[in-house]
């Protein structure tokens, strides 16, 4: 096929709510050494969008200004030294940015095979939460089937996919939700239990389900007051892993716990990461998650999908926190 000059994409005008998102005609991405160019058939739709949306979460120097860090699409081009992949290949990539468009750029090695007989919306909603539930809660926190893992956010894309892969690897998964209906998700996924914490106090409840003990891993996207609370839930040599902070990044707290109980904190973000740390990440996914995927025992719920000129009722959407699983935009 011979590509266009020019497409469609969505901008970001200025920092700000929903509405700053505009559809706007811009150059196609050129392809450099090492990526592909994909034709986007879905993008999905993550919260740290919606913070470089409102200008709290600033793109790397390198990176498309537009916004969507994971696609699922047709490759069209490919870069010099990208052995791996032809024209036709019909990928999922971890993006640098620019997913919200017709056609965006991805490393080579961030790409995985799309799931045979998976949706454009579900294979799209694969990168990111595979990517950082992969590296933060199997990589940093070594989560074992020995574990007993608390989820905080269990209904969100991230607490979904954290939820099923904690559970395949044999480990007991305690999670938070936010509503009952949040928590029939949850079950449904495979948590062993889910904590209303607008109901009940989610740290009695975890202390209650471990006999006092605690459980051995956290991973928390909540932050503020959650993590004293964190802190005390923790079992002997547990880990704490943060991925974000919903409920603020500066708090005061017993770190008396971290000694007494030998705790080890830790933490990342995915997209300042090198894209060697994340074909790293990649390779990780693909010998762990792709299995699973052709196992039939992991799954994207996919929550709604919007064309990608709603995109701004796809934030509005993400940012009321009213759906469960993934929203993701259609080309
Ligand atoms: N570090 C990384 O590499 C990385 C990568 C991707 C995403 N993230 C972060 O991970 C989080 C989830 O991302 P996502 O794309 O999956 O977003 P999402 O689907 O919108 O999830 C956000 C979740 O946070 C929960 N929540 C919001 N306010 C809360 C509160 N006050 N107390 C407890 N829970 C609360 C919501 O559940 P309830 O309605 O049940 O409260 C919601 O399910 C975001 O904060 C995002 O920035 C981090």
């Amino acid at each position: 096929m011979s590509l266009p000059d020019q497409m469609l994409g969505i901008e970001i005008t200025n920092p700000g709510g929903p509405e700053v998102l505009r559809m706007a005609t811009v150059a196609v991405p050129q392809v450099a050494p090492g990526e592909v160019l994909v034709q986007v058939a879905a993008a999905g739709v993550n919260r740290p969008d919606c913070l470089q949306r409102a200008g709290l979460y600033a793109p790397p120097p390198t990176a498309s200004p537009l916004p969507g860090l994971e696609i699922a699409g047709v490759v069209v081009a490919v870069g010099e030294g990208t052995p791996r992949w032809q024209v036709g290949d019909r990928v999922v990539a971890l993006t640098h940015g620019g997913g919200y468009a017709e056609f965006c750029a991805a490393h080579g090695t961030h790409c995985l095979p799309w799931p045979l007989g998976w949706s454009p919306a579900a294979a799209a909603g694969l990168p990111e939460t595979c990517f950082t539930v992969e590296h933060n809660l199997f990589g940093r926190a070594q989560l074992t089937a020995h574990d007993t893992v608390l989820i905080h956010g269990g209904s969100s894309g991230i607490g979904a996919t954290a939820i099923q892969l904690a559970g395949a690897c044999g480990a007991r998964v305690l999670t938070t939700v936010g509503s009952e209906e949040k928590r029939d998700f949850c079950l449904s996924l495979g948590a062993d239990l889910a904590i209303n914490y607008r109901t009940q106090d989610w740290f009695e409840a975890v202390m209650a389900a471990t006999d006092k003990r605690g459980v051995t891993v956290i991973l928390d996207m909540v932050a503020g007051p959650y993590v004293d609370k964190n802190l005390r839930a923790l079992a002997p040599d547990g880990r704490y892993a943060m991925i974000a902070f919903l409920l603020g990044a500066k708090v005061e707290v017993n770190f008396g716990h971290v000694l007494s109980k030998r705790l080890t904190l830790t933490g990342s973000t995915l997209r300042p990461q090198s894209s060697a740390q994340k074909a790293a990440i990649a390779r990780a996914v693909e010998a762990h998650i792709w299995p699973l995927i052709a196992a039939g025992a992991y799954r994207t719920p996919v929550f709604k999908t919007f064309p990608l000129a709603e995109a701004a009722l796809a934030h509005t959407l993400m940012e009321a926190s009213a759906h469960m699983g993934k929203i993701v935009l259609l080309t």
